[in-house]
């Protein structure tokens, strides 16, 4: 019999993800007021150190609400009113991007691959060629509901290359602190994440940048809003002016988990998370199971899908719920059929060993 994790389920969810006990006490401190000189600096250094996270001189911020609000935000704020946006899709937050486009009345086309594989820049430079124009390629940088890992980099210089009007948004949602992810030197126009995934912390906050070219873009487009106004919100916040009242415990573990980060180098961050992939298609094809994205360049190092080949998924989800963790059954039309383990955040490959040998069958 293994023993039981520690005092509640570990999280080896796509996100949430688990929380470090240092970070769950900064969020049970008293409060302070947000316009209070001690937190307006927090604040400041908050966004001076997201610069550091998405490797860009450009300015970055927080705000407080799900990733999902940037979606929306970057289309309001990016796409103009009669506008055109293409997507990149590759399972269901690709395909919510387009949805949320279409919503806002911008015309959209998605480019769609089948679940499991990445785009093609050759593909892709080829669309765009056909033409008319887009004013936005809209990119999930990693496909959560399938654990793949898009080429972000050689798919952004082929937009570069044949659609110097169209600005770069990418979801780097399940990416960012867990994969490799240049903002400057790839040449991203507007980047997102919400802090439960990859910064491990609770959900509530998200954090962005936003290119020169992109507050230019905006600046011509109309209706864009008050909260998320990006390029308003972007100069506030940087001034430690937050358009509206923040969650002050969130920003203060947000900071501790920067620091945190910062410590650990983000090179030595996205190999950890990649050896815990490693460890987990390890034991996936040790046990008569196979990654679903078959091509090794495109297997996410934040999230792994595993195709069950028949295995009964419930049980394996069982066995780790018995042991004190919590995995994921499958998104959509997957449920049941390929698994998610979301090893992002702060694991490490001893607490993942520890999962592996929970979910391993004692007759297999
Ligand atoms: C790639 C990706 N994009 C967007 C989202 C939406 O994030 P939120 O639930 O914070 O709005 C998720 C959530 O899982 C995600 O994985």
């Amino acid at each position: 019999m293994l023993p039981k994790m520690g005092d509640h389920p570990v999280l080896f969810l796509p996100g949430p993800t688990e929380v470090k006990a240092e970070l769950r006490a900064i969020l049970a401190q008293p409060l302070v007021g947000h316009r209070s000189a001690a937190f307006v600096a927090v604040v400041q250094d908050v966004c001076q150190r997201l610069r550091a996270l998405f490797l860009t001189a450009e300015p970055a911020a927080f705000e407080s609400c799900p990733a999902t609000a940037l979606m929306e935000a970057g289309i309001r704020n990016l796409v103009p009113a009669n506008g055109r946006s293409l997507h990149l899709v590759a399972g269901a937050f690709g395909e919510r991007w387009q949805q949320i486009a279409a919503s806002c009345d911008r015309s959209t086309e998605a480019l769609t691959v089948p679940l499991g594989q990445a785009h093609d820049p050759a593909a892709l430079q080829q669309r765009l060629l056909q033409g008319p124009a887009f004013d936005a390629v809209c990119i999930t940088h990693n496909e959560t509901a399938t654990g793949v890992i898009e080429p972000l980099q050689p798919l952004v210089a082929a937009i570069r290359a044949v659609a110097p009007h169209a600005l770069v948004l990418v979801d780097v949602v399940t990416s960012l602190a867990g994969a490799e992810l240049r903002f400057d030197d790839w040449g991203l126009d507007f980047a997102f994440a919400g802090t439960q995934k990859c910064l491990a912390l609770p959900p509530g906050l998200c954090v962005y940048a936003l290119s020169e070219r992109a507050r230019d873009r905006a600046a011509t487009i109309a209706g864009r809003g008050f909260l998320l106004d990006l390029p308003r919100a972007l100069q506030e916040t940087n001034d430690g002016k937050t358009l509206a009242t923040p969650c002050v415990p969130l920003v203060w573990a947000l900071q501790r988990q920067l620091e945190r980060i910062a410590a650990e180098g983000l090179p030595t961050r996205w190999a950890r998370h990649l050896a815990l992939r490693d460890a987990t298609l390890a034991w996936a094809l040790g046990h008569g199971m196979r990654p679903f994205v078959a091509d090794q360049t495109a297997r996410s190092p934040s999230v792994s899908c595993i195709d069950a080949n028949g295995q009964d998924v419930a049980a394996i989800a069982k066995r780790a719920s018995d042991a004190g963790f919590r995995i994921d059954q499958g998104y959509g039309t997957l449920k049941g059929k390929a698994f998610r383990i979301g090893h992002m955040g702060d694991h490490d490959l001893a607490t993942l060993q520890c999962l592996l040998a929970a979910m391993t069958a004692t007759s297999a």
